[in-house]
């Protein structure tokens, strides 16, 4: 991000520290939704049972088809069952959101059943566009069943829709628009209403949850709403200690992020694996892995998953956070352009650190190649085109991916598993 802002004559704290962002993911073309949601469902697939599994629902703003689900192509990449229900759902950075409480009530309607659920986006503004700090590319799956390995969704959820005009991408463009400083006032209101509403249906406040994950375009956004929702809290206060707790937490929630950008909707949790990953890091890397340390997030070990450097960016006091345990509750943000917002909590369930996939996603992070910003913008400016003509997919950059968008004739999609 720093070369980035160089390029576009920005001074680059503005992007590292004023919109929290130090590294974006840029997905090279024969990369788009359906292979990022099948690649990230691959860890899941020794605890799908297909004789259990009854749906595989994909949140995502960035289909590929206007009318055929995304799902039924990532279906048939991981070979699942054809006795399940393939579809896709829709409301920008909400769908995954909507999504998983789908599935929640599907498995108390039919316990014993196993619902997959997939986020999948690629957050395009634009070369040179003010949004263009905040892009990214990424996918987050998660199994939902009624005997969880991670998290209990509770049933505690409150949400609120109202028709904003703050972010939209017409489906005729790959790119996205949005009226920057509006979306991001709409975004902190909505949070403030369904806080309000929440914490008085369920008789809570601040003091009760052990972390607050927020859907995070950037990193600064959560901690703007989460700020404002301390102010507003008026009568319930949290405690020196909750804000001290609730603050190290988001910092813990964000360091992904931080390195990925927005991934729409699976940003929210991205944002909880972050958490959850980096108390893993913390509390179980030996005293060489420094969990606590200062450094930059370049390194290849594990412990750059939970330093503090962003805490550094953002003047927050640098305190290592005590282990999470089985019992406590996370707050959950969802936020989707247009608007949907959702708040509801998880709690943590025995065993749920032996869930984890972290090493696999540190050595994803830092497998990566860096892109000089020439090469980012061709790459950027090769992906599929939102137009009839034939295209053949890039063959560099393809170690270590499992899935491709081979090419497309005729205006047909062709994959393949590699
Ligand atoms: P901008 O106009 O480029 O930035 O827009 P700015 O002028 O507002 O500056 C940003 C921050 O950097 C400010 O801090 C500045 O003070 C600071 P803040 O007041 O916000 O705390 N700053 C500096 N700090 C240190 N050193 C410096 C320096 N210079 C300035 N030298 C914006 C930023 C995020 C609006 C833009 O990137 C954008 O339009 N992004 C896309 C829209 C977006 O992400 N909106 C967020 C809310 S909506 C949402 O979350 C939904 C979404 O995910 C879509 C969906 O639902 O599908 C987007």
């Amino acid at each position: 991000m720093e070369d980035l802002a160089i390029a576009r004559g920005i001074d680059p704290n503005k992007f590292i520290i004023g919109i929290g962002q130090s590294q974006q993911a840029v997905p090279p073309n024969h990369q788009d939704i359906v292979t990022l949601g099948a690649q990230a469902a691959l860890p899941l697939l020794p605890s799908i049972d297909n004789n259990r599994l009854k749906m595989v629902i994909v949140g995502t703003e960035s289909g590929v088809d206007a009318s055929k689900s995304s799902a039924l192509y990532i279906h048939k990449l991981l070979n699942l069952s054809p006795w399940v229900r393939c579809v896709e759902v829709k409301e920008a950075c909400y769908g995954a959101t909507a999504a998983l409480m789908m599935a929640r009530d599907y498995i108390l309607a039919h316990p014993g059943t196993q619902v997959l659920v997939i986020a999948a986006d690629i957050a395009r503004y634009g070369v040179g566009t003010p949004g263009e700090v905040t892009q990214g590319a990424g996918a987050v799956a998660m199994l939902v069943s009624e005997n969880p390995r991670v998290l209990q969704i509770n049933d505690d959820s409150v949400v609120k829709s109202a028709e904003i005009q703050d972010f939209w991408r017409p489906v005729y463009q790959s790119t996205a628009l949005a009226r920057g400083k509006f979306s991001t006032e709409q975004y902190i209101n909505m949070f403030c209403d369904v806080w309000q509403r929440y914490s008085a249906e369920n008789a809570c406040n601040f003091n009760d949850f052990e972390a607050i994950c927020f859907h995070l375009p950037y990193t600064k956004m959560g901690l703007k709403a989460l700020r404002a929702g301390f102010e507003e809290n008026s009568g319930m206060s949290p405690t020196s200690d909750t804000r001290e707790r609730l603050l190290a937490r988001y910092q813990d929630s964000t360091k992904y992020s931080r390195r990925i950008g927005n991934i729409y909707t699976g940003s929210l949790y991205l944002g909880l694996i972050s958490l959850l990953d980096c108390d893993y890091f913390r509390n179980s890397c030996d005293s060489s892995a420094t969990a606590c340390d200062s450094s930059e997030s370049v390194g290849d070990s594990p412990a750059v998953a939970c330093d503090l450097s962003s805490a550094a960016h953002t003047n927050e006091p640098p305190t290592c956070p005590s282990p999470l345990l089985p019992g406590q509750k996370i707050g959950l943000f969802s936020y989707g352009s247009g608007a949907v917002a959702e708040f509801f909590s998880a709690t943590l369930v025995p065993g749920w650190r032996d869930a984890l996939f972290s090493n696999q996603h540190i050595k994803a992070l830092n497998n990566r190649t860096q892109l000089s910003v020439l090469q980012y913008e061709a790459m950027f400016n090769s992906a599929a085109p939102y137009s009839p003509q034939d295209f053949a997919s890039s063959q560099n950059h393809r170690s270590g991916v499992r899935f491709v968008l081979d090419s497309i004739t005729s205006q047909e999609r062709r994959y393949l598993s590699i």
